[in-house]
């Protein structure tokens, strides 16, 4: 037996789901029950009723949401070390210093943060729903991290003033997108549709034709007509973007924009997570209550849409 052939067998036997980011290995990818965006695998592990175990192949706050959103479910994150650098650059330290220079701003955090950091916020978002989380707050003045980026392309999109917090936050895998590669492969693929992520930089979301979440983009590509695309995030969706479109045509802007985290993932430590049911997530039952209360708003705001 293969060893996806045994990990879908292991699945079946202990009634488990495998959600998996639009990041992961494309074998990963294609053992998986669910492939999406952030938002959409809380909202799967929301919805899902006959599983009793959530193998999470993504990394710690994806996997700490779904913990924090599903308190009867064991879920199981396949690989301890895949933790998200960018979520680790906010601590409640930080967010508590911020608050004493702006005591009356809302605190929005991006889902990309730790359960602790989301305990002290007043409402998370997404890169998919950020619009319409800092649009539903009467307040023209936003506490925002922990991207820069995202907060300043929030700022353009609302009209608001984001503060970023930290004031450096950002993801090392998106800053490795640059302008110069793009203009390079537009010579190439003159006809090719840019489409990028939001933790890019604003230079690169300047000249793209298409800014959104991982989950946005794949829809976009569905509904245009052009034929190849140039694209902006970590190179793991190219593998979703072809098997959902085998008539298009993918270019990674930089081809070696991994996010070494999310590749932590192998069929090997899935198959032993199933196996061993590991690593279970636990968020303290304190910071648990008061991070669901603000990941609870943003779902109210945004209902269930994409
Ligand atoms: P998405 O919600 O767009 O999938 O983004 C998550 C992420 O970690 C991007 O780097
Ligand atoms: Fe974090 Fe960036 Fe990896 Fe997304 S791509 S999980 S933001 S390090």
């Amino acid at each position: 037996m293969s060893l996806t052939e045994k990990i879908l067998s292991l699945k079946k036997e202990k009634k488990a789901i495998i959600l998996a980011h639009n990041y992961q290995r494309p074998e990963i990818q294609d053992v998986a029950d669910y492939v999406g965006d952030s938002i959409e695998l809380s909202r799967k592990a929301m919805e899902e009723k006959d599983a009793s175990i959530i193998v999470f192949a993504a990394v710690d706050f994806m996997a700490e949401s779904a913990a924090i959103l599903n308190p009867s479910k064991k879920v199981l994150l396949p690989s301890l070390g895949a933790r998200c650098p960018m979520a680790q650059m906010l601590t409640v330290d930080e967010i508590k210093r911020w608050k004493v220079h702006y005591p009356d701003a809302p605190v929005v955090l991006y889902v990309n943060t730790l359960a602790s950091a989301k305990a002290y916020c007043d409402i998370c978002c997404t890169s998919a729903n950020f619009v319409e989380v800092i649009n539903s707050l009467d307040a023209d003045t936003i506490l925002f991290g922990p991207d820069r980026n995202l907060a300043e392309y929030a700022a353009e999109k609302t009209g608001k003033t984001l503060i970023p917090i930290p004031e450096w936050g950002f993801c090392p895998t998106h800053l490795l997108f640059q302008p110069e590669d793009v203009m390079v492969l537009r010579m190439k693929y003159p006809n090719a549709k840019v489409i990028v992520h939001p933790e890019c930089s604003a230079e690169m979301r300047k000249i793209a034709d298409f800014v959104g979440s991982t989950s946005k983009m794949c829809h976009y590509v569905k509904e245009s007509e052009a034929q190849t695309f140039i694209v902006g995030t970590e190179v793991g969706l190219l593998h979703r973007l072809k098997k959902e479109n085998p008539r298009k045509q993918f270019i990674s802007a930089y081809k070696d924009a991994v996010c070494p985290n999310m590749k932590l993932t192998t069929l090997e430590r899935l198959y032993d997570s199933l196996k061993h049911e590991k690593h279970l997530v636990k968020v303290p039952d304190n910071v648990a209550r008061k991070a669901r209360i603000a990941l609870e708003r943003m779902f109210a705001v945004n209902g269930l849409k994409r």
